[in-house]
């Protein structure tokens, strides 16, 4: 199946390390453009950098996008310089605590959904009057199986999350008449480096026995008996952000070798 992505504009949130930036690489062999966003300047730099050396065509799109005047100008930067954007990837996200709701800091959890939340309506805020004026465009918001299902230690993060998910099936509702096309993909745990360092963390912290029986309780989680990789999620964004899936908006596609399947 030809995705048809060549020459497409599209811009990426959290490109800068992960997933976003496996995505980045993706789009590109594509033949698609990609202004990289990341409030990491090094990262941007540095995923800038890959998809240049991969023969690909590549912006610096730094910012921080919780803040929504920076982000109108950044998306005015990236339209400029790459000529429209026609698919926009809300990927950027932070999880900084893992530990029960009752002992998380509020001003941590205020600054996850800051980015979660606000990052995704705000980037798409400034992206969709570009896309409603060409009659074209594709959002996807990376979300994450911890808001379909509720995940413990995880309650700040799964609730923007969840905001995430209603904020697409409201908004495709809006434009799907524009021609634009608006879904979430949503991983169950996949093997990024963010992952696997935590992973690498909590062996330390509970030890190489503790940690082989949680390992295998884990994966009896896992229908498919196995963590996603990168790859896996990289495959269904370039998916449902192409013409093939031209007939799909306002959806939820679970990544997740089975753990969740919710109707
Ligand atoms: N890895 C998993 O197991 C998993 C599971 C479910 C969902 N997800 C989701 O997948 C996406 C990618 O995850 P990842 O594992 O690659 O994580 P990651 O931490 O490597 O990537 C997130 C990126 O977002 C950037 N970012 C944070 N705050 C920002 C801001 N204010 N402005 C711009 N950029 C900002 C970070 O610098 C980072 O580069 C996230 O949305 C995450 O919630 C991941």
């Amino acid at each position: 199946m030809d995705l048809d992505l060549n020459g497409k504009n599209v811009l990426i949130t959290g490109a800068g390390s992960g997933m976003g930036q496996h995505m980045a690489l993706g789009y590109a062999k594509e033949g698609a453009k990609v202004a990289v966003n990341d409030i990491n300047g090094d990262a941007v730099a540095e995923t800038v950098k890959m998809v240049r050396d991969a023969g690909g065509t590549a912006h610096d799109a730094t910012a921080d996008i919780t803040d929504l005047n920076t982000v109108g100008d950044m998306i005015a930067s990236a339209e400029s310089a790459l000529g429209g954007i026609d698919i926009l990837v809300n990927n950027a996200a932070l999880l900084t605590e893992h530990t029960l709701f009752l002992e998380t800091d509020p001003d941590a959890c205020d600054r996850e959904i800051r980015v979660i939340l606000y990052g995704t309506m705000y980037c798409s805020r400034s992206v969709l009057p570009g896309m409603i004026e060409r009659g074209y465009g594709k959002i996807v918001n990376i979300a994450t199986d911890a808001a379909r299902v509720g995940q413990e230690r995880e309650v700040n993060y799964s609730a923007a999350k969840g905001g995430v998910i209603a904020f697409t099936k409201s908004i495709a509702k809006e434009v799907g008449r524009h021609n634009v096309n608006v879904n979430v993909v949503s991983p169950g745990a996949t093997n990024s480096p963010m992952r696997i360092g935590l992973q690498e963390g909590l062996r330390k912290k509970l030890g190489e026995e503790a940690w082989k029986a949680r390992e295998a309780k884990v994966m009896r989680l896992y229908p498919i008996r196995r963590i996603g990789e990168m790859e896996d999620i990289t495959n269904a964004v370039l998916f449902i952000t192409s013409d093939a899936a031209r007939h799909i908006t306002g959806q939820v596609l679970s990544v997740n070798g089975g753990f969740a399947m919710v109707g």
